[in-house]
């Protein structure tokens, strides 16, 4: 059902036995530097980034080797060049998110070919995070990095999962996509055992959503399109000075604090002050800090509560 997936929203054409079930997304990550990037060169994360992905190449014993965004006429950009040099200095694995947690990216096709042509060079390789894909707005679309070109299949592991569309977290299951012949004959030596895990009751509900729950998921994305509109317009009244991108995919903001008098960790600040729960930027890199990451999945009333409850927080300092 991944596969079907994949080949009825994206043009992706996956073989149905390149898929193979991981109890989650991040034992993916573990198995591809594991199993697919065995050298133990460093892990090149684009940031800001999702927290895990700053802590897991430590626990693998790897270098970590952050590489900020650019922001480019108000959108974020990778930084090509700083891709580069990070392979040239030791890079094995580059850590892709598409759609990009924390900043709500969808990347196109034409950043991925230049990404790929990097990464070509260097005989480095791809993890291809799409937990997100299914949850993408309108005039955008899903590529996997995977499908554009043979070279990029060449190097890549993809993951996937229906645990962030349709909140199937808890029940662990999740898909990794193989993409060349050699990644397989590698899994059929070792991926077996490394993909144990997965439970039964997570792959009966991965099978139920992937295969059934496109209407309700159609619902769900309607309603979070009006939450994010919500956020830009309520932010753009009551915070001002707050900067914020509505994402392409994802239901994540990115709030850039940065020309607001809070110079402390933002997700104690609201919590203490706005009784509001979220992530300090910090926590996603370097280039994070005074930005914070917003999670807008929660029904409409409570969201419009949230942003009222910072305003005010930001007006009494
Ligand atoms: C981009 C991304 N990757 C991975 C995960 C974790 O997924 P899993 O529970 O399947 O490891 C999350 C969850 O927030 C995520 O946003």
């Amino acid at each position: 059902t991944c596969a079907d997936w994949y080949r009825a929203k994206t043009d992706w054409d996956v073989p149905t036995e390149r898929v193979h079930s991981i109890p989650d997304v991040l034992k993916g990550l573990e198995i591809t530097l594991q199993l697919f990037a065995p050298k133990g060169g460093k892990v090149i994360v684009p940031t800001p980034a999702y927290m895990p992905f700053l802590m897991a190449p430590e626990r693998q014993r790897r270098e970590l080797v952050q590489v900020p965004m650019q922001q480019k006429d108000g959108r974020w950009v990778y930084d090509l060049d700083a891709i580069d040099a990070a392979f040239a200095d030791g890079g094995e694995v580059l850590i892709l998110c598409n759609p990009f947690n924390p900043i709500g990216r969808v990347m196109t096709r034409d950043e991925m070919l230049a990404i790929s042509e990097i990464v070509d060079r260097h005989g480095g390789r791809v993890f291809s995070d799409e937990i997100h894909a299914p949850i993408i707005y309108e005039s955008r679309a899903h590529v996997p990095y995977a499908s554009i070109s043979e070279v990029a299949a060449g190097h890549t592991i993809t993951a996937i999962a229906a645990s962030k569309a349709w909140n199937l977290a808890g029940l662990k299951c999740a898909q990794i996509v193989l993409s060349n012949d050699a990644d397989v004959a590698i899994w059929e030596e070792d991926g077996g055992f490394s993909g144990h895990g997965a439970s039964t009751l997570g792959v009966i509900a991965s099978i139920a959503a992937y295969n059934t729950g496109q209407d309700w998921l159609d619902e769900v994305i309607d309603y979070l399109d009006g939450n994010r509109r919500l956020l830009a317009e309520m932010t753009a009244e009551l915070m001002p000075e707050v900067k914020y991108g509505m994402p392409e995919g994802t239901y994540l903001a990115w709030l850039d604090f940065k020309e607001t008098a809070v110079d402390c960790d933002l997700a104690t600040f609201f919590r203490e002050t706005a009784r509001v729960a979220l992530v300090d930027g910090g926590a996603c890199g370097e280039v994070g800090e005074r930005c914070a990451r917003f999670n807008f999945a929660m029904p409409r009333p409570m969201l419009a509560q949230a942003i009222e409850q910072m305003a005010t927080a930001l007006r009494a300092i």
